[in-house]
């Protein structure tokens, strides 16, 4: 389910909304252009699932999106906690590369298949930090000042749809601000105690 944290986007950032509720969730969106959509997570794939079953098991809604907004390139993105010794490398490697904040020139749109990452959105005064979780497909439109964080254990599974398949570029803005917001781990351990 998803759970959104709004922010001021001052030297020390406030907190404005904390929600879990999905209407509340998708006007907050709304207003920054955003636009999140729930599909019927898929049953019966298994956890070590490949692309091409991943694929295979959304076929109808991927289609769908592709039709509507034109996407020619859908691929899976996955990262999973094992045991091997490189690991703790790889997962921190993975975190840093979009963690400061940045644009695309193309939609940043997420299906989350498993697991969970947040997307902080930057724009009109706020951030948005949006954690996406199974079910959830995320829209953020070119040019939307963002950044994301997978958390110090990155453990998710994401089909990712775009314009081109020329490689997907961070323009980065050297705005500090994500160094200033709660992280991942933060969040996820705020969220969890909010629940008890
Ligand atoms: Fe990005």
């Amino acid at each position: 389910m998803t759970y959104l944290t709004v922010y001021t986007d001052g030297e020390r950032p406030e907190t404005l909304l904390e929600t879990e509720d999905a209407a509340e969730i998708a006007a907050a969106l709304k207003e920054i252009d955003v636009v999140l959509r729930h599909w019927q997570v898929a049953e019966g794939l298994p956890e070590n699932a490949g692309q091409e079953d991943i694929l295979a098991a959304y076929a109808a809604e991927v289609e769908r999106v592709i039709a509507e907004e034109g996407y020619t390139f859908v691929d899976v993105a996955q990262l999973h906690p094992d045991d091997s010794p490189d690991w703790p490398e790889r997962a921190a490697a993975a975190r840093q590369k979009f963690l400061s904040e940045h644009t695309h020139d193309d939609d940043e749109v997420r299906y989350f298949v498993s697991g969970s990452g947040i997307f902080y959105l930057h724009a009109g005064g706020k951030v948005h930090a949006v954690l996406c979780e199974a079910g959830d497909l995320l829209s953020v439109p070119r040019n939307t000042t963002h950044w994301f964080d997978m958390g110090t254990r990155p453990d998710f599974t994401a089909i990712r749809f775009f314009h081109d398949d020329d490689g997907w570029i961070g323009d980065f803005t050297g705005d500090t601000i994500a160094s200033r917001i709660p992280d991942f781990d933060t969040i996820t351990a705020a969220r969890a105690a909010r629940a008890r």
